[in-house]
């Protein structure tokens, strides 16, 4: 039997997950027992694409630039779809960055981004971030 779960009316469907990352889709998105609108998680569904998927929807909540790239860090084949109306209006496939500037702090408590009001800049290189300031190279699974 299939997993079905009801169509969203408004808001963000992120679709071909990777299998098992949906939990950490939805921390990305902040989304904890406080968001007062309707989330959905399936978790290892098939796809016709990528084998198995992940799939997040969310009731409420748009994907701004700089939480796509969070989510193509750990999740580079993540469609987004957004939802208006019921209808998919559109559709982008998250893009791996090379930089990120002020997404994550940086783990290093001697970095310098710990102690001075800086903006935190990592520049993506394949499956790790390295700190352009303490140079120090990190899985993107440590970084909050
Ligand atoms: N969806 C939803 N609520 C809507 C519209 C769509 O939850 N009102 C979901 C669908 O269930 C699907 C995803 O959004 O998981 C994308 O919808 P759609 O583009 O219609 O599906 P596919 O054509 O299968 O997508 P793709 O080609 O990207 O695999
Ligand atoms: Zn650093």
């Amino acid at each position: 039997m299939p997993l079905s779960v009801e169509k969203i009316e408004n808001g963000t469907v992120i679709d071909h997950i990777t299998p098992g990352k949906g939990l950490r889709v939805l921390g990305i998105l902040q989304i904890d027992s406080e968001y007062k609108g309707r989330v959905a998680l399936v978790m290892n569904v098939p796809s016709k694409h990528i084998g198995k998927k992940d799939i997040v929807k969310i009731e409420g909540k748009l994907i701004d630039d700089k939480t796509a790239d969070k989510i193509a860090l750990i999740s580079p084949n993540a469609t987004l779809n957004l939802i208006k109306n019921s209808e998919v209006i559109e559709k982008r496939n998250v893009k791996l960055p090379k930089v990120l500037t002020a997404a994550f702090k940086c783990p290093n408590p001697k970095c310098i981004t710990n102690a001075e009001l800086v903006e935190t800049k990592f520049l993506v290189e394949k499956e790790t971030l390295k700190c352009y300031f303490c140079e120090r190279y990190f899985k993107a699974e440590e970084l909050k």
